[in-house]
């Protein structure tokens, strides 16, 4: 196995969708293999948003489920809640005394969320790049399997990385995106606006519980036009998008099929969609009935987080206490 160290997290915000799985998780059951990872469904960050406290713990469970659902394997890797390692808040404080509010501010994620929720500016909000940054920091994190609209805020975790270490002695590696292709990949909404996401574009955006009926319905309603009437016409951003999906869930024969329609101009955009439906309910159900299997069976989802939480809190606190030492406080030896 390869020693670096690989951590990465999912807020327990709402149902996991195309993007989650293609940006984040598939990635994750890749290198469970190969490196030593640690896991962990982000409550903490989905407290931003002031989530109900019943809906917030079937989310944890559900997010629990759908990651071991999708192919993780809890022997394999520490997979945890964040909540369950108080370590992480403690390192957090720390990292926040090196976190400064003009270069919090400029975060794009900040930015946009501020915008979206301007009556809740809270501080959760303004600090979520050094929570983030304490997640990956505790376990010594190098390699961060993640989204593309993450980047910025690894970016950030660099930078504190760079700048305990600078002031306190070498302590921490400085974490990178990872992705196994070259690119850090963002999976469209089928609006054509936009990346799928938990929260926005409901009904542009296929998550892994949909039912058959609700992929059908969404994928047909996806934004199309006529067909070109140019042969080897330039793609229209949203059917760039549909084949961009097609890619990921259909055989490449499929692919170039329905490529070679369009650049023949004979392409009928029906078809297209009935079968990049089809395809992509092959794909989902399974995951969706793995998924109910686990999240109803809460014996054991409890076994496992409490697995997950010894070996999460290990790594933590031998992390912690050799940053407390490097500061300066740790008294009693
Ligand atoms: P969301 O943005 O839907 O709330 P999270 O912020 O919890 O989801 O993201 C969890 C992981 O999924 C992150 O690594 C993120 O980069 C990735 N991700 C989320 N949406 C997409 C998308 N549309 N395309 C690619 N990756 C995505
Ligand atoms: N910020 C990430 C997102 O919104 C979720 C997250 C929290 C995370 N902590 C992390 C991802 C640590 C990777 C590593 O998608």
């Amino acid at each position: 196995m390869k020693k670096e160290i690989v951590v990465s997290g999912i807020r327990s915000t709402g149902n996991l969708h195309l993007g989650n799985y293609f940006g984040a998780m598939k990635n994750y059951v890749k290198m469970q293999d190969e490196y030593p990872c640690y896991f962990f469904v982000a409550d903490y960050h989905s407290l931003t948003t002031h989530p109900d406290p019943a809906g917030l713990k079937k989310n944890v469970y559900k997010v629990l489920a759908e990651n071991i659902a999708c192919g993780l394997d809890p022997e394999k890797v520490t997979l945890y809640v964040q909540s369950d390692i108080p370590e992480i808040p403690e390192l957090y404080l720390i990292l926040n005394m090196l976190a400064y509010k003009g270069e919090l501010e400029k975060t794009a994620s900040f930015k946009e969320k501020a915008r979206n929720q301007p009556d809740n500016v809270n501080a959760g909000l303004l600090t979520y790049p050094t929570l983030m940054s304490a997640d990956i920091l505790i376990h010594k994190g190098q390699y961060v399997p993640v989204g593309k609209d993450q980047e910025q805020h690894l970016e950030m975790s660099r930078n504190f990385a760079q700048r305990f270490n600078h002031r306190y002695g070498d302590t921490f590696p400085e974490p990178l995106a990872f992705n196994f292709g070259t690119e850090l990949v963002k999976i469209p909404s089928l609006d054509g606006n936009g990346k799928m996401s938990k929260s926005e574009n409901e009904n542009a955006t296929i998550y892994l519980c949909d039912s058959d009926e609700q992929i059908l319905k969404k994928v047909k309603k996806a934004k199309s036009d006529q067909g070109p009437t140019e042969p080897n016409s330039q793609m229209p951003d949203y059917i760039e998008n549909l084949f961009a999906l097609m890619k990921l869930v259909s055989k490449p024969a499929t692919v170039d099929s329905f490529t070679k329609d369009f650049n023949e101009c004979s392409i009928r955009y029906g078809d297209l969609k009935m079968q990049l439906a089809n395809d992509i309910i092959q794909f989902i159900s399974p995951i969706r009935e793995k998924t109910i299997a686990i999240q109803n069976d809460l014996p054991y989802l409890h076994k496992l987080m409490r697995m997950g939480k010894e070996k999460g809190r290990e790594s933590a606190s031998k992390t912690l206490d050799e940053a407390r030492k490097k500061i300066g406080i740790n008294f009693y030896c």
